[in-house]
């Protein structure tokens, strides 16, 4: 049996800090939480959202609808051989102790993922990388429950849309699945991936030795650069790093010799704390929300932020990089609206 409550607030919920009230919370505990609220009517399209950590979501004042908080948790090896493994985990894991189980264990491929707040779940939703690493690259599958459909189902990893900081979940068509565990093949052979270079800077030549050290450094590197949000209120990442066309790039670099940026599939991607930076906005102010002081891509709570805080920071600074370079920054963090 699933409790609901009803006028919850959202505080613990939500990695930036923000009081929102919802109408009603529901905590799953086993994947059966979700298909038993569906059949009660509790989850009509658009009146829900899915919670991990609440560390990529800004909530307003209120919340409209249903607040479903993932907490369903296991891991377990569905085939193992020499080389490989396969491990299915529950979508309320935290993201981190998966992380720092893989490494224990010896199942590689997660090691330069350490320490990104948020669930297991939102991994396959958010496709989160970090270091030269993304989901996606570990991913084999997700398990999930089609509210629509009121029925389990399964995707294969090409079948998720995955992208950067991008996947079918994401989107209004995708919200129908509640992601309900996860499916990662690592690997028992231990190669490290140091194309970072702060991250092959920080181990420095042959100090990769294992991957736990790999992970200690992806965590001091971490913590270094960016605020732990039980110290400072944050969503991490505010901003997604924008792609532009090589032309736009060529002209952009003509007028800004040290701009950084690299080459991907789809075209330069620009360096969006780089263009904060520049246009004036690290360690500044407006309100009770702010821009961190060492990350200008990351905005904090100042204490007692609110959604609307958030929202004209995040504007104002999109504004002002419109503004200079004709870039359009994409939020990575999402507004929950209720319908
Ligand atoms: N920069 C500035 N000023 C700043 C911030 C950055 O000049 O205030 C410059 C840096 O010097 C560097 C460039 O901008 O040349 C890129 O900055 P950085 O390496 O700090 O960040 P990033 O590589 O853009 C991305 C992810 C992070 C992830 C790191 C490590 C995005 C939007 N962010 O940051 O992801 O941890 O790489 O791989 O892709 C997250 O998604 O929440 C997140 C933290």
């Amino acid at each position: 049996m699933v409790t609901l409550e009803s006028e919850a607030s959202l505080l613990e919920y939500n990695t930036f800090g923000i009081d929102c009230r919802a109408k009603g919370l529901a905590v799953v505990r086993e994947a059966g939480d979700v298909a038993e609220l569906a059949k009660a009517g509790r989850l009509c399209e658009g009146g829900y959202v899915v919670i991990g950590q609440g560390s990529n979501l800004v909530f307003g004042e209120r919340y409209e609808g249903l607040a479903l908080v993932m907490r369903n948790k296991g891991v377990k090896v569905v085939t193992e051989n020499e080389g490989e493994v396969t491990v299915e985990a529950k979508a309320g894991e935290v993201w981190d102790e998966f992380v720092r189980r893989c490494v224990a264990e010896g199942w590689h491929g997660v090691e330069n993922l350490t320490a990104i707040p948020g669930t297991v779940g939102a991994s396959a939703v958010q496709n989160i990388g970090a270091y030269g690493v993304e989901a996606k690259d570990v991913i084999e599958g997700v398990k999930a429950y089609d509210v629509r459909g009121r029925r389990e189902v399964e995707f294969k990893r090409e079948e998720c849309g995955y992208g950067y900081r991008e996947s079918r979940f994401k989107h209004e068509e995708g919200k129908r699945y509640v992601v309900t565990s996860v499916r990662y093949r690592l690997s028992k052979i231990y190669e490290p991936v140091l194309t970072y270079k702060a991250l092959a800077d920080e181990l420095g030549e042959g100090g990769a030795k294992d991957a736990e050290t790999v992970s200690r450094a992806v965590e001091r590197i971490r913590w270094s650069k960016l605020p732990k949000p039980e110290d400072l209120g944050n969503a991490g990442s505010f901003f997604k790093n924008p792609v532009v066309t090589r032309e736009r790039y060529e002209w952009l670099k003509k007028e800004n010799p040290d701009m950084p940026a690299h080459e991907t599939e789809d075209g330069m991607k620009l360096a969006a704390g780089w263009l904060i930076d520049r246009c004036g906005w690290k360690g500044r102010t407006m309100g009770r929300c702010g821009v961190y002081e060492k990350q200008a891509l990351v905005l904090v709570n100042n204490g007692g932020c609110r959604g609307e805080d958030v929202r004209r920071l995040a504007d104002a600074i999109k504004d002002d990089v419109r503004g200079r370079y004709g870039v359009e920054l994409e939020c990575e963090a999402e507004f929950v609206r209720s319908r």
